[in-house]
Formats: C-alpha cells, sequence, structure tokens
C-alpha cells in the first residue's frame, strides 16, 4: 500500500552542513539511492558530485536564500530536510562565555529552528515532509564541559516534538537522530587513552561510522517511516539506553 503522505520518490532533499563529516555522509547516501540532494556550506566548493548552496544557519535571510537557490536546484520544494549543521564550543560551566553559550544555541537549535520553519512553507503546501534533526547522546545522557551543546541538543527535541503536534495531521514527520561517538576528524584526534574510556562506555565496544547515521537518517525519510514522528532515534552503540 502507498502512504499518500509519503514524499516522492525520488525525494528532493536539502541537508544542511552536508560539505563534511555526519552531513556528508549523510547526503551522499541518499545520492547513491537516487535522491535529489544539495547540501548547504558556507565556504569553499561543494564536495564533488554533490550541488550546494551558500548557507549559515544564523542567519534567518541566508536560510531563506538558501532555500529559494536549493529549489530552483532540484526543481521544487525540498522534501526531506536534514537539519545536521552544528558546532561546539566546550568549557566548564563556570568559565562558560555568554557568547560561547549563545553561539552553539544559535547554530545548533535555532539553526535547525529556522531551517524547520523554512522547510515547512512547500511541505504543509503539499501535505508532505520528512524534518529530521541531528542531535547528539549528549542532549540527553549530558556531558561535562558541554552545557551549551547538550541544551542545544536537548532542544532539538522539543523543537521535533512540537512540529509533530503542530503539523503530524499535514503528512509532515520531525524526527531526532542523536548519534554516539562516530569516527570522524574529531574522534580521530583523541589519545589512546580518552578513546579507550569512551569505549568502554559503549556496550557496543567501538565507535559508529559516519554512514551507519545516514541510514537511520535515510529510513526516516522513506516511505517505512511515515508513521514515526517526535521519535529520538539513538544511533550509539547502547551508549543513552533510557532515550
Ligand atoms: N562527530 C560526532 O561524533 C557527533 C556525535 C553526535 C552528534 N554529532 C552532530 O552531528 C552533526 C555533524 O557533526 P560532524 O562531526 O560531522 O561535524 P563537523 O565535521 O564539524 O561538521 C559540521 C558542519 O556544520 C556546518 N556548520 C557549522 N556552523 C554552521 C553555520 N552557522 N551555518 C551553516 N553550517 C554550519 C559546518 O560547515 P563548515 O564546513 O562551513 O564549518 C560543517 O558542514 C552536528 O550537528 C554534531 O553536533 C556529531
Amino acid at each position: 500500500m502507498t502512504n499518500p503522505s509519503a514524499p516522492s520518490t525520488p525525494s528532493a532533499v536539502l541537508v544542511t552542513g552536508g560539505n563534511r563529516g555526519i552531513g556528508l555522509a549523510i547526503a551522499r547516501a541518499f545520492a547513491e539511492a537516487g535522491d535529489d540532494v544539495v547540501i548547504t556550506h558556507r565556504s569553499g566548493e561543494p564536495p564533488e558530485g554533490l550541488r550546494g548552496v551558500r548557507c549559515d544557519v544564523t542567519d534567518a535571510a541566508s536560510v531563506d536564500a538558501a532555500f529559494t537557490a536549493a529549489e530552483e536546484l532540484l526543481g521544487r520544494p525540498v522534501e526531506v530536510l536534514v537539519a545536521n549543521a552544528g558546532i561546539t564550543k566546550d568549557t566548564l560551566l563556570m568559565r562558560m562565555s555568554d557568547e560561547d553559550f549563545d553561539a552553539v544555541l544559535d547554530t545548533n537549535l535555532a539553526g535547525a529552528f529556522r531551517c524547520a520553519r523554512r522547510a515547512s512553507k512547500g511541505m504543509i503546501k503539499a501535505r508532505a515532509g520528512r524534518i529530521i534533526l541531528i542531535s547528539s547522546v549528549v542532549g540527553l545522557y549530558g556531558s561535562p564541559g558541554q552545557t551549551n551543546y547538550a541544551a542545544s541538543k536537548a532542544g532539538l527535541v522539543g523543537l521535533a516534538r512540537s512540529i509533530t503536534r503542530e503539523l503530524g495531521g499535514r503528512g509532515i514527520t520531525a524526527n531526532v537522530v542523536a548519534p554516539g561517538f562516530i569516527e570522524t576528524e574529531m574522534t580521530g584526534q583523541l589519545t589512546e587513552d580518552r578513546r579507550a574510556t569512551y569505549l568502554a562506555g559503549i556496550p557496543a565496544g567501538r565507535f559508529a561510522r559516519p554512514e551507519e547515521v545516514a541510514g537511520v537518517v535515510r529510513f526516516l525519510a522513506g516511505p517505512d517511516a511515515a508513521y514515526i514522528s517526535g521519535a529520538v532515534v539513538p544511533v550509539d552503540g547502547g551508549l543513552g539506553m533510557g532515550h
């Protein structure tokens, strides 16, 4: 049975921060599956084989312009939004400046809000759409030195659940993917001791590949996930059980 509210196939996908890291793996997974993909990037050129538009998610006008440019490239409104752009500015609570707190919230939480708000215009008209917010295990698990980052990532849960309650009846789903430790440049720089300490807390006994996050994102954007909304899907090898 086909689902009336599923995005078209191939889907029109926009991945913020899709020029590197997890966002790039997500963008490549959609592209390899035959979907029409546009990524956002802040500088340089888009990665080979992918179309890109400039976007700074902290700036509403930039988000609006990026969606307009993406929709021109795609030939139709964005059907699947993956809000992946994110930053960290870690330090202990007592030392954290207002600027460091605000910058992380502005990018990770308000940035996702700006993108979801802009994406919702086309999705409401189409009565179909998928919004996938890339959070972190840290959002619900907590992490010393990451009060700003954890607060921003926890906020995405409230954002997705409120979108679900507001737009669920219009064929739009909003879900959160919460990765744990992923093999990226960042985790590649950890000392062996640090790596061993982190690994000891992960039931799976390993970090994840970015492609393992991408697979879950693709599932949530696909027809089999039409009835999943407001969910927090961990991709963390069991680290944050209890989500
Ligand atoms: N790596 C992990 O282990 C891990 C674990 C859990 C969750 N996550 C989350 O997964 C997402 C991707 O992480 P990653 O490790 O792939 O990070 P990354 O390699 O540092 O990439 C971050 C991406 O976000 C973009 N970005 C940052 N600020 C932006 C802004 N103001 N406007 C537009 N784009 C902006 C960056 O663009 P530029 O290239 O222009 O800087 C880059 O494309 C993040 O939301 C992160 O919090 C990561």
